[in-house]
């Protein structure tokens, strides 16, 4: 059991924290751990560490704000899942027991009253969830536009977080619109050579043996055309021009 001398530090600092989980933050993580903001997206490659920090910070935020609703989703319940079980983990490694039943619920309930769900993400069982303090989306490249339009009125009224996190998925879908035009983010890009743990030599086989527009998807953070558009983004914005009048009256 910590002091309470080193469980206020842990609080107050969530860098502490995740050491104390037995993780040294990469230089990302670091920044992402000492950020206060509420909006967070999160373009990272394949396995550079955004489902474990996002983990860290949901624990944290449950264990150091009393009474808190964090909400973990994802596109498909095995992805929700995933997540859950690394904040389930860490719990864990901090001496905490686990009721089975919480586990089976796929829902870690406090004693000082805050609660972690996890969902799978559709917008039909994000609705009945109010007071939610951190919402996390994960993998929120795949997750559905109507999902993320359901969510953001919840959060108004909560005035809770929002941390979206995702390798991209093409030139779609609300991750895309946010973090290449959305106001109020704090975004963090990381491609896989920023990441300690994979190494160039693994990255030069992975280079080889995928198609290249796969390989700056999974690694470098590239939001690439989807794969059913005939004509490239660029290609189309080229050829829309304002510069040519409707032929039909806009009312305007
Ligand atoms: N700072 C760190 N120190 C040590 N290990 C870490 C650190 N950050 C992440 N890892 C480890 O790296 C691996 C990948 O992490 P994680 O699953 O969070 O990545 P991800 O970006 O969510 O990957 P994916 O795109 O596959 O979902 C895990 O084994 C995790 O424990
Ligand atoms: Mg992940």
């Amino acid at each position: 059991m910590a002091s309470l001398a080193e469980d206020l530090k842990l609080a107050l600092d969530r860098g502490a924290f995740a050491r104390a989980l037995g993780l040294e933050p990469d230089g990302w993580q670091e920044e992402l751990l000492r950020s206060s903001s509420d909006r967070v997206l999160l373009n990272c490659s394949r396995q550079s560490g955004k489902s474990t920090m996002t983990g860290v910070i949901a624990l944290h935020r449950a264990l150091y704000h009393p009474g808190s609703l964090i909400l973990c989703l994802a596109p498909a319940l095995r992805q929700s899942q995933e997540l859950f079980g690394k904040v389930l983990g860490f719990y864990r490694d901090l001496g905490r027991p686990v009721s089975p039943q919480g586990e089976r619920k796929l829902s870690l309930e406090l004693d000082n009253g805050s609660r972690i769900v996890t969902l799978p993400g559709s917008e039909k069982t994000i609705r009945g969830f109010s007071g939610t303090s951190l919402l996390v989306l994960d993998e929120a490249a795949r997750v559905e536009d109507e999902l993320y339009f359901a969510v953001r009125p919840m959060l108004a009224v909560s005035g809770g977080a929002l941390m979206m996190l995702s390798t991209p998925y093409g030139k779609r879908g609300v991750f895309f619109e946010e973090w290449s035009g959305g106001h109020g983010w704090e975004r963090y890009e990381v491609p896989a050579s920023q990441c300690p743990r994979i190494s160039e030599e693994f990255l030069e086989e992975e280079h080889a043996s995928l198609p290249p527009f796969i390989f700056r998807q999974e690694y470098e953070c590239s939001f690439e055309e989807t794969d059913d558009q005939v004509f490239t983004t660029d290609m189309i914005d080229r050829a829309v021009t304002d510069e040519v009048k409707p032929l039909f009256g806009t009312g305007g």
